[in-house]
């Protein structure tokens, strides 16, 4: 099976790098915006025909394999991570970045089978990186290894975040009142690129220590964990508990001690899972 992945995992680098030139092409031409589930939940037609090619791409080699995509989702498909080997795909994560050209854009696909993602692919895509990573064999920058921040004080951190799409106030209450706990501890200082999987990233090239948010979902964070903790970083609930992909929410630390010191400070909140079953008619 090993070599299987491997060969599962150049297929994914490839696939990015082609999906990566498709998306910097669109940010020289006209957009077409639409709304997903509000009006600051964003999709392009890019968005939708970067994940077609991806897809297709993977089910001409793999076959058998199974898929989890943003875009999909979005269209009506289920999202649901059973044992069998499963592509999760945004094609563009940072969507809201790609659409005002804000040069955070990354196409990330992580690959899980029996619910443990094997490798982790993020290509950001205007900065051409290509972040990579496979289980038990470290994470990877354009080829060169990545390792976590070794700061042990959080006081001496950076600590990343994103506001998400939801409006809701007593939510954004929520994420406010968190970020001001986190930034008077008080930290360095608080950023947020825009983009989940490149957050990830950040903490795994050990330039920020820890990125959290609520509100993600699976294919914004399945590559990038296993980057995080491939780069000897630390992956959790914000509730403290196991990181479970289909809950949308996710602490990555450098360190167990900065993510459990995030856990205390967050006001958390349960949106609904990934994995919820749809409301009935
Ligand atoms: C979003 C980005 C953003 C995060 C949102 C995600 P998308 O993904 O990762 O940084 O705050 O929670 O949904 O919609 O651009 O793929």
């Amino acid at each position: 099976m090993a070599d299987l992945w491997q060969s599962a995992m150049d297929h994914a680098v490839a696939a990015a790098r082609e999906a990566g030139a498709v998306v910097r092409e669109a940010l020289q031409d006209e957009m077409k915006v639409m709304m997903k589930s509000s009006s600051v939940d964003l999709v392009t037609q890019t968005d939708q025909k970067v994940e077609k090619l991806i897809i297709q791409s993977v089910k001409e080699k793999f076959p058998t394999h199974q898929f989890i995509g943003e875009e999909s989702v979005a269209a009506g498909a289920a999202c649901v991570l059973t044992d069998c080997p499963t592509w999760i795909i945004d094609p563009i994560d940072g969507t809201t970045n790609f659409v005002h050209g804000y040069p955070f854009v990354a196409v990330s696909i992580g690959f899980a089978v029996n619910k443990q993602v094997e490798f982790g692919v993020v290509y950001s895509c205007i900065e051409d990186k290509m972040f990579t990573a496979r289980r038990g064999k470290g994470a990877f920058c354009n080829g060169r290894p990545l390792q976590v921040s070794d700061q042990k004080e959080i006081s001496q951190s950076i600590i990343s975040t994103e506001f998400g799409s939801s409006r809701d106030p007593e939510a954004v209450d929520k994420i406010f009142s968190s970020m001001r706990k986190i930034l008077c501890i008080p930290v360095h200082g608080m950023r947020g690129a825009g983009t989940a999987a490149v957050n990830m990233c950040l903490v795994a090239s050990g330039c920020v220590e820890a990125y959290y948010e609520i509100g993600i979902h699976v294919w914004d964070i399945a590559a990038g964990s296993l980057i995080v903790s491939e780069a000897g970083g630390v992956l959790m609930d914000v509730g403290g508990g196991e990181l479970d992909l289909m809950s949308r929410r996710v602490v990555a630390a450098n360190s167990r001690s900065i993510a459990e010191r995030i856990v205390r400070e967050i006001d958390g909140f349960a949106p609904q899972r990934d994995d919820a079953p749809p409301p009935r008619a």
